[in-house]
């Protein structure tokens, strides 16, 4: 039995092959019948007429939508088939024939969809993404082990906080208090310091309290982290690794790019190096342009927009108030004031993406700003041992997987960008 994916009938042309898959969608006339087929690798239309099979032609007829099939066809091409190639079938194994599938082709609600999670992912536009968003988690991949580092995975379940108090997810370890990891930097810094260039990508969590578009409860992060890597060379590191992803795509998912209508140019327009400006810029910026805004506050989502649309390609905002950013962050030695940490905001209003930059490496200030973050400094006792033995200047990285989906894909909404996204009020499917 010769079995192809759909996406590669145009090798086999002329041959007769098996494709497994599940019928989308069927239309016809009394004399021939048109089956659409998908197989998650692509979509094709297979064929049968009436005159030359009026058995087949019978059975075509009854499938219903999203029923499992096994067909057999001669593949031919046919510019107006979805894909361009079509099967003239020979035989149809029905391998579960389906009940009246509750996801019709017209368009739906979103809850309603979201409730039906689970089957939603069966359309289109929904694989289309989770495609790209499996070639973004590849070129990721890719990237690293060019360059030399080692995937080291972090922690899932961890008994300090490592981005504020405020959005821990609290769980019970044999009644000991422990927490979902916000992120798995402190991990990926003791790493570094055994493997010298690390990453580590998983799942991370945080308990937010706001319904956006952008914020997820459960969301993937993929974190980088370098020994003797400064705050400069941190940021070429993530926009050559933005930019890779971004060729990637490009390259291999087209077709899924067109399946959503994204304006491809845009993502075509991202080039290398990506514009820097300092926050206290950004915030000049911001008031000249109306924006009332106050040096020393967080920058809210409009004034994130405001500034990204000004560029093609993502834009850093550096050296951000000490106040607003995590204990770990490294003082910048020009200006006490700000810390050596950077966000990339994503073009088109997709807002930050990125997150990082140098890390302390002298134990007495990093003992004082746990004091000054009230972190409770028994459950950093390890952290604090990477400055005791072999301490070195290091810097690293966060990238929010979902966001970066969301600004490639073009979404709406970041729960599309994850096979099962979990936000606010949604714990179901
Ligand atoms: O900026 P954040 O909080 O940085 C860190 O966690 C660092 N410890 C990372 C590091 O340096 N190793 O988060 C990093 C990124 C954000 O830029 C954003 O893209 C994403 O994670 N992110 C979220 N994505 C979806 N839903 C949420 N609730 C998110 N919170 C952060
Ligand atoms: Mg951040």
């Amino acid at each position: 039995m010769n079995v192809v994916l759909i996406k590669n009938l145009m090798n086999h042309l002329g041959e007769e092959v098996v494709v497994n898959g599940w019928l989308y969608n069927k239309r016809g006339s009394g004399k021939i019948q048109f089956l659409i087929i998908r197989d998650g690798s692509g979509i094709t239309q297979g064929v049968v007429t009436k005159a030359e099979r009026p058995e087949l032609f019978e059975k075509a007829k009854e499938i219903t939508q999203e029923s499992s099939i096994q067909v057999t066809g001669v593949v031919q091409q046919n510019t107006k088939s979805p894909g361009g190639y079509e099967l003239q079938l020979m035989n149809i194994e029905v391998v579960s024939m389906a009940e009246k599938y509750p996801i019709s082709l017209k368009k739906h609600g979103v809850d309603f969809l979201a409730d039906r999670r689970h089957l939603w992912i069966r359309t289109p536009r929904q694989s289309a993404i989770l495609r790209i968003r499996s070639e973004v988690e590849m070129a990721v991949r890719e990237f690293f082990y060019q360059r030399d580092f080692i995937q080291a995975d972090s922690p899932i379940i961890t008994p300090a906080a490592c981005e504020g108090t405020t959005t821990l997810f609290e769980i019970d370890y044999h009644g000991e208090k422990a927490y979902l990891s916000q992120s798995g930097q402190l991990y990926l810094e003791a790493a570094a310091m055994a493997l010298g260039r690390v990453y580590c990508f998983g799942p991370t969590f945080r308990a937010e309290k706001s319904k956006t578009r952008r914020h997820l409860l459960e969301f993937w992060m993929i974190e980088a982290e370098a020994a003797f890597m400064d705050f400069e060379e941190n940021l070429k590191l993530q926009e050559e690794m933005v930019y890779h992803i971004i060729q990637r795509v490009l390259e291999r998912r087209k077709a899924d790019l067109i399946t959503l209508g994204r304006d491809i140019t845009k993502l075509e327009a991202v080039k290398l190096p990506f514009p820097r400006i300092s926050y206290t810029e950004a915030v000049e910026i911001l008031n000249k342009e109306g924006h009332q805004f106050t040096w020393g506050d967080d920058f809210g989502a409009p004034d994130e927009t405001l500034i990204s649309n000004k560029y093609d390609s993502p834009v850093f905002i550096h050296r951000f108030p000490t106040d607003i950013k995590a204990f770990y962050m490294k003082p910048d030695p020009q200006d006490g004031k700000v810390v050596l940490g950077a966000d990339l905001l994503a073009p088109e209003g997709y807002g930050e993406i990125i997150g990082g930059g140098q890390r302390i490496d002298d134990i007495q200030l990093l003992e004082q700003r746990l004091e000054e973050h009230k972190l409770p400094r028994e459950a950093f006792e390890w952290y604090l041992d990477l400055r005791l033995y072999g301490s070195v200047p290091h810097s690293g990285f966060g990238l929010g997987l979902e966001r970066t989906i969301a600004w490639i894909c073009g979404l709406e909404h970041v729960r599309e960008s994850i096979p099962f996204p979990r936000t606010l009020h949604r714990l179901y499917p």
